[in-house]
């Protein structure tokens, strides 16, 4: 029987070799932080496509964890979950030892910018420290490969033009900053070690299973539910948006035909101001503009990203393939058909920090 991955990855013959290869044994991928949104979109595809690897996800069920993304994958053989913190050395060490992964790829982190300007230490622990114990352990256990999965906000802000993946680090937020280190640490490793090391620094991602912190879900919570939307500053900041699933291609490619020693930009290719966002939001769902409530601007609230995508073009022949209206157009039938996931996901915690955070902001009415 042919692998099931063969049938739809690029037709070029080295890409059809390299699979055939990793066909022929099967793999074992450590995932870790596989119970969030692009985690366990990724562990969905991933399973979808190679059904005879094996996955072990660790994941720490921070509150953006949730056991409920990956319900239908608790039944296969080939899937295991263990809650574990990957900046506990002890614990992932006996993770190492009984599973012996032949790869990891690291999606674990502490995600929302908001919260790193409050409490940045959890993004220092996860962000950092935590690739340093998966690195230290990757090298002890010789893994074939290790893919840190990085974000375009390492870059920083830039207002004309776009970065390369030579462009210099210039992180304005801890939490980008935190997966700056972590990326400095990752290539370390590389030119210290050899240790097989890639990067992907993708731009902002949207899709099902997203946590309603960030913009685009939690504008159409808000609207669903006829609550304010609030938008920082003037509403004229600029964000790459890139459909999860296209994501995932972009990494599965990376992970199997990418350089090793590279860092890869992965972007949408759709390039729009929040005000945008938001109206294009509020018009899908037959809602008033006169939910959209100007709040406070973000402390150190980059203006605009902007990746150049050459490089994973020219490489390894991949660009994204949905456009911002049909993506946006699917995440709104799932989230409206999955609106208890929504629900769900405002426990006391959300309430907490949703309220704090934005009556700081001067959103009255919360
Ligand atoms: P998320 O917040 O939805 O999920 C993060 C997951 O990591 C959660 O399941 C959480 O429980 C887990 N986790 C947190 N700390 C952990 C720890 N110490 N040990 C084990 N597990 C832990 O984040 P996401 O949006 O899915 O982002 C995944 C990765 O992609 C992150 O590394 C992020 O930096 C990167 N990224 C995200 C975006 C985006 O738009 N969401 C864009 C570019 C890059
Ligand atoms: P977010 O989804 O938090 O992602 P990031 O900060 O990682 O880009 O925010 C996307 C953009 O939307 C960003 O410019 C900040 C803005 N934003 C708002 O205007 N209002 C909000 O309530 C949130 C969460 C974000």
């Amino acid at each position: 029987m042919e692998p099931q991955g063969q049938l739809d990855v690029k037709n070029s013959a080295h890409i059809c070799v390299d699979i055939r290869v990793s066909a022929l044994f099967k793999m074992k991928v450590l995932i870790t932080g596989g119970c969030g949104f692009i985690g366990s979109n990724f562990i969905r595809y991933f399973n979808n496509k190679y059904p005879y690897y094996k996955i072990l996800n660790v994941d720490k069920l921070t509150y953006a964890g949730n056991l409920e993304n990956l319900k239908n994958l608790e039944r296969k053989k080939n899937y295991r979950f263990v809650k574990v913190d990957i900046s506990n050395t002890k614990a992932m060490k006996k993770i190492f030892e009984k599973f012996h992964p032949d790869a990891v790829i690291n999606f674990a982190a502490e995600s929302h910018v908001d919260r790193s300007i409050v409490t940045p230490a959890p993004f220092i622990k996860t962000n950092f420290l935590g690739v340093g114990v998966l690195l230290n352990l990757a090298l002890k256990f010789q893994v074939k490969k290790f893919l840190q999965i990085s974000t375009d906000e390492v870059y920083g802000s830039i207002l004309r033009g776009s970065f390369t993946e030579n462009s210099p680090v210039d992180p304005s937020s801890p939490y980008a900053a935190s997966k700056a280190a972590a990326d400095a640490l990752v290539l370390s490793y590389y030119k210290t070690h050899s240790l097989p090391v890639q990067i992907t620094r993708s731009s902002n991602n949207y899709g099902p299973y997203q946590f309603p912190e960030k913009l685009i879900p939690l504008t159409i919570l808000n609207a669903l539910s006829n609550k304010k939307i609030p938008v920082y500053g003037d509403g004229k900041n600029v964000r790459d948006w890139l459909y999860v699933e296209d994501n995932c291609e972009a990494i599965d490619i990376v992970f199997h035909h990418g350089v090793i020693g590279e860092i890869y930009n992965i972007g949408g290719e759709n390039e729009l101001t929040n005000i945008y966002v938001v109206k294009k939001i509020l018009k899908l769902l037959n809602k008033d503009e006169s939910l959209i409530t100007f709040v406070k601007d973000r402390p150190g609230h980059d203006r605009r990203y902007s990746l150049s995508l050459n490089k994973i073009r020219r490489q390894l022949d991949w660009h994204p393939s949905k456009s911002f209206a049909t993506g946006l157009k699917k995440t709104l039938e799932w989230c409206q058909k999955n609106n208890r996931w929504l629900k769900n996901t405002q426990s006391g915690e959300y309430r907490k920090f949703y309220r704090t955070h934005y009556s700081k902001l001067g959103l009255t009415g919360i």
